[in-house]
């Protein structure tokens, strides 16, 4: 198969959805509840459309999975893991943290990763082996060391009602340690942050391989880590993830590893 071929279909996806969620910001939003806290609007749903189309055009035998579409499954060993639009809740409320994210997996690993804000047109991209890239430009994690001297983000997942007590404990214990928390509502951004350099590690639980996919392989191109907070490397149905720069990646095990305290 031919990567270069597979990576411009992503990015041509990629655009053609995150183009649409632009389009919508500034029109009356339709917003639907999937759950109490949990919101679907049409830009979700519009770019899902535009981005299954170009993927099926090209490669009609791929298996996707898409957020808000769930699973098509196709002959071939290759899958797509598409989260349309990360970081609703940010675009329902006029927000621009979000984007589009795009993986290309085969044999559970992912190949090609794309993640692109329509809002900042930062466009983050990976390709097994050769290198993450922000807008051409490659992409090093951070070299700092020492939690204390960290930036780090979290996200909240959307039953967290349901599970404060680990959630809070982890919160508190890297709130204490580290420079600072940020909390900016997209999980695949926050991870493509990491491989920037602009944190130094990222934790959430309760993801799903869409906020995940692309990410990870953009986090491990740029010489970063992504584990569960058990230390298993990285696979997309995954849940708990943290993404880091390496360095500090054994002391936030520590720090998340609320165990004995819940
Ligand atoms: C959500 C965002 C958010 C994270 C949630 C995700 P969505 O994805 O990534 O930052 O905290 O856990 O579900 O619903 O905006 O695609
Ligand atoms: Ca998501
Ligand atoms: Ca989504």
């Amino acid at each position: 198969m031919d990567l270069d071929h597979m990576k411009a279909v992503a990015l041509a996806a990629a655009y053609s959805g995150g183009s649409y969620i632009r389009s919508r910001l500034d029109r009356t939003r339709r917003i639907d509840h999937k759950g109490e806290i949990d919101l679907v609007t049409e830009a979700d749903l519009g770019s899902e459309r535009r981005i299954i189309d170009i993927i099926r055009a090209s490669f009609p035998d791929h298996t996707i999975l898409s957020e808000e579409h769930g699973l098509t499954e196709g002959r071939s060993a290759y899958k797509w893991i598409v989260d349309p639009l990360d970081g609703t809740t940010n675009f329902a409320h006029g927000l621009a943290a979000c984007c589009v994210s795009i993986a290309l997996v085969k044999e559970n690993r992912p190949i090609i990763g794309i993640v692109w804000g329509p809002f900042t047109d930062e466009l983050f991209s990976a390709v097994r082996g050769a290198g993450a890239y922000l807008n051409g430009r490659r992409l090093t994690v951070s070299g700092i060391d020492r939690v204390g001297d960290s930036l780090i983000a979290t996200g909240f997942p959307y039953n967290v009602r349901t599970i404060m007590a680990p959630v809070i404990n982890r919160l508190t214990r890297c709130l204490e340690a580290s420079q600072g928390i940020r909390r900016l509502g997209s999980a695949a951004l926050d991870m493509c942050y990491v491989a920037a350099g602009r944190f130094e590690a990222f934790w959430e639980e309760q993801l799903h391989p869409w906020d995940t996919a692309a990410g990870h392989l953009i986090v491990t191109e740029a010489g970063g880590q992504v584990t569960d907070f058990d230390n298993r490397p990285f696979e997309p149905e995954m849940k708990s993830i943290l993404a880091s720069n390496g360095r500090i990646h054994h002391r936030m095990l520590e720090l998340l590893d609320v165990k004995g305290i819940e």
